[in-house]
């Protein structure tokens, strides 16, 4: 993947926008923790692991913004931007597992000069960025040898290099395949109500000459029961420690169908995805999103004025619908709390 979802130009993070794609290509520029936490909220950056390396680096960009300022006016001003971003959206478990490591380091060298902590802190921002991309060729090696060659995959959402700093999860697994000379064809859900689907999982193929067919949500079913899906591969924001998994409002509907149809249903998921905090999916915080994203679209609204929306923005498949996670530290079949326990040794 030659695009960079993120990247550090000249003291600032950049940003592709990935409201505008496939239409434009653009990167906005970021030089505070606020403006990095508004572009999280808006969805110019998204997918789990991306948010928590654009938080990181929003971390890095407040420190090296207050340096100059006091030791009392720097360090709250940095509690107010850990508070800020913690804030921007609720159900990716890697924006907070970010935060948290941007925590640890801070409190390690708080003591030290402004600027020295600043440059501690870019210094982490770049290891989580660069390890991102690291983990997901691994867990890209482990997942391409599930799938046989010539496998038809269907994929909800967009899991690629855009929700990611660099190859992906779910299409990284798929570019994996492809790279190990596997003939994979993808399906990809359009993903209503933000189309990242049709938008950036779709730009994303047609970028690498990787088949892809684009289908409606309300597809799949006829798809599967046409024979036309071998397997789906998904990405995820958190997963329980019982194996529950929280992806993009949708998935639940997929995975059900996967059962009934006896397809494999995959989870590629970083352990940074995993939180053994909450027991079940059902304590996962799920984020409902504006109206406006269900009663229209950009400029043009289709929706009656006036009607009640709903518009949770993620949804949980329970752990006995998932055949297996695909994690860095290998494939875990039939997830659950013991197995994912060992996971974290
Ligand atoms: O609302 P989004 O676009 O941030 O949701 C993204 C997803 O649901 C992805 O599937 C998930 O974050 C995994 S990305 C590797």
């Amino acid at each position: 993947m030659k695009v960079e979802t993120l990247r550090w130009t000249d003291g600032k993070l950049e940003m592709i926008d990935q409201r505008i794609l496939p239409a434009a290509f653009e990167y906005i520029a970021y030089d505070s923790a606020s403006s990095v936490a508004g572009g999280i909220r808006n969805m110019v950056v998204r997918g789990a692991p991306a948010i928590g390396v654009a938080a990181a680096y929003g971390v890095a960009l407040e420190a090296l913004r207050l340096q100059d300022t006091s030791f009392l006016e720097f360090h709250s001003g940095m509690e107010q931007a850990f508070v800020v971003l913690e804030k921007s959206r609720p159900t990716a478990v890697n924006l907070f597992w970010a935060l948290q490591r941007m925590r640890a380091i801070w409190m390690v060298v708080r003591a030290r000069k402004n600027a020295e902590v600043a440059q501690r802190l870019l210094e982490e921002a770049h290891e989580i960025h660069a390890e991102d991309i690291r983990i997901n060729k691994t867990m890209g090696a482990f997942g391409a040898e599930l799938l046989p060659d010539g496998a038809r995959v269907l994929t909800h959402c967009n899991a690629g290099a855009l929700a990611t700093a660099g190859w992906g999860t779910a299409l990284g697994v798929i570019r994996s395949a492809v790279e190990a000379g596997k003939k994979i064809s993808v399906i990809a859900d359009e993903t209503r109500p933000f189309l990242q689907g049709a938008r950036l999982t779709a730009w994303e193929m047609v970028q690498e000459n990787i088949p892809v067919t684009l289908i409606t949500d309300n597809m799949a079913g006829f798809m599967m029961a046409t024979g036309e899906v071998d397997a789906v591969v998904v990405g995820t924001d958190r997963v329980a420690a019982n194996g529950d998994v929280a992806n993009k409002i949708g998935t639940y509907m997929v995975a059900v169908l996967a059962h009934a149809h006896s397809i494999p249903f995959y989870v590629a998921c970083p352990l940074s995805t995993i939180d053994m905090n909450v027991a079940n999916g059902g304590e996962i915080p799920i984020e409902e999103r504006s109206p406006d994203e269900v009663t229209g679209f950009r400029d043009c609204q289709w929706a009656a004025e006036g009607v009640q929306v709903r518009n949770p923005a993620f949804d949980v498949t329970p752990a006995e619908l998932v055949t297996a996670l695909i994690t860095e530290k290998g494939v875990v079949q039939q997830p659950d709390l013991e197995k994912l326990s060992t996971l974290f040794g």
